[in-house]
């Protein structure tokens, strides 16, 4: 199981609950059982998310209550799968769906399964860290301009990703104002966020309960509101894409954590969470170590690159001397601080990160180049069909001009930096091999490309 750390590691990754610390009390209950008495299937009175009768519906129904959703439906495959049917249910075979390029890889697979083209809009990039912002809303107008004026089949959805993995956040209300003055419905993928989507209008909103609230791993829950999307065409959504047993133990895991959440207690523990993290942050900045401003306190994410350090350097670094990140990226390491952080972490993370930058910092990095993607682009052959084509592998070097088989998609974030599909221009394959050298380990030298492309 690894190596072991004297003293404790300082555990600073996902899920939130930070390895049982925070579990909601009804969760930690059910644990206290005979183990496995709480593994039950579908029967009657439990039932299950698609049943209109029994615990399972009616704790899908306080949640919805809670998080002011009109209807809420638990999952057992993580935000992953949500998205998944989320995506089904608003996209018939055949049509368009805006997504963001920083999209999580399971989007990108719903698109394969509902046979949904992607339209992929640009974001803006932070020079200073090569983090992905959120878009503004003079931007959107533009792609949502583009996208009127493409011929071919029609948009049927804008999917947005709020917050963003390191708690970048986006003037919400604006974006889904103008998607719905478009004519079209909004997916807010809220895998790190808590539900305010849905204050800001939002159709479907997904949340990954293990994120940001004190969910185990892979628990989900899927939020509806309003009547751009029917509730039928969900629930057909969600019976193809999840399992016929789902999980007692996840379902019960989800409803536990919104209920906490939503308590006195839950609000209590957040605002402890949250006073440690701003203590915790004063004291870094004291230090002048850069931290990315972002909109959630509890996503402490160090920019590395103004350190002259690689963050995925500076996590190997921290690893060795027993501090676990939660994500690093070439410019930042975003630390998950969980909703009851470690005992030690205000004493330890400073005098470590304090050691990380004598010991490997330097002059700045060079800035950023923002990845070379127009506005508005769709794969020039269909995803699905070539990720399942004959492939071959190049070296990056003698890549342009050819179509993308796979995706090149580091992960963590999981976000492709290339999608199936997509003609490689010579800029691409250049920014391409830069991402290799700011990415060690993680990108291959070779790219699958489609045989004869
Ligand atoms: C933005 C975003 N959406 C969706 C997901 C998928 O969540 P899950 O791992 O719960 O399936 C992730 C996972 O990291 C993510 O970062």
């Amino acid at each position: 199981m690894g190596p072991f750390w004297r003293p404790a590691p300082l555990a600073l990754h996902l899920p939130a609950h930070g390895r049982g610390r925070a579990l909601a009390p009804a969760l930690r209950q059910l644990l206290r059982q005979p183990p496995g008495s709480w593994d039950l299937p579908e029967l009657p009175g439990f039932g299950g998310p698609l049943e209109a009768e029994g615990t399972v519906a009616e704790a899908q129904g306080r949640a919805a209550a809670l998080l002011g959703a009109e209807r809420c439906w638990f999952g057992v495959n993580g935000a992953s799968g949500l998205l998944q049917a989320a995506l089904l249910a608003l996209c018939p075979p055949g049509s368009r769906v805006l997504m963001p390029r920083n999209l999580h890889r399971s989007l990108l697979h719903g698109c394969v399964l509902g046979g949904i083209e992607p339209l992929l809009y640009d974001l803006p990039s932070d020079p200073l860290t090569g983090l992905w912002q959120p878009p503004e809303p003079r931007r959107l107008e533009q792609v949502l301009a583009a996208a009127a004026a493409l011929p071919g089949a029609p948009v049927a959805a804008l999917v947005l990703v709020d917050p963003t993995y390191q708690g970048l956040a986006a003037d919400l209300p604006a974006l889904v104002a103008l998607a719905h003055r478009a004519g079209l419905p909004v997916l807010v993928d809220q895998a790190h966020g808590t539900g305010e989507a849905l204050g800001a209008g939002a159709d479907l909103v997904v949340l990954s309960v293990q994120k940001s609230g004190t969910g185990l791993a892979q628990s989900a829950a899927l939020l509806a509101q309003g009547d751009r999307v029917a509730a039928e065409a969900i629930e057909r959504a969600l019976l193809w894409l999840q399992t016929s047993s789902p999980s007692a133990l996840l379902l019960a895991s989800t409803a536990a954590a919104v209920e906490h959440g939503a308590s006195a207690a839950g609000r209590r523990q957040r605002r402890r969470a949250v006073t440690r993290a701003g203590q915790l942050r004063q004291r870094l900045e004291a230090l002048g170590l850069p931290l990315v401003a972002n909109g959630d306190p509890l996503r402490l994410v160090l920019a590395t690159a103004p350190l002259g350090i690689n963050g995925l350097e500076a996590d190997t670094w921290l690893l060795q001397r027993g501090v676990i990140a939660e994500l690093p990226e070439p410019g930042a390491l975003t630390f998950c601080l969980g909703l009851n952080p470690p005992r030690g972490l205000e004493r330890r993370l400073p005098r470590l990160l304090e050691g990380l930058r004598r010991a490997l910092g330097g002059p700045p990095l060079p800035p950023f180049t923002p990845p070379p993607l127009p506005l508005l682009a769709a794969p020039e052959l269909a995803l699905g069909v070539a990720w399942r084509s004959p492939a071959e592998a190049v070296p990056l070097e003698r890549a342009a001009g050819r179509v993308a088989a796979a995706p090149i998609c580091p992960y963590p974030p999981g976000i492709p930096l290339l999608v199936p599909g997509e003609r490689i221009d010579a800029v691409r394959a250049d920014w391409l091999q830069g991402q290799r050298r700011l990415w060690p380990g993680q990108i291959a030298d070779t790219v699958s490309v489609v045989a004869g492309s």
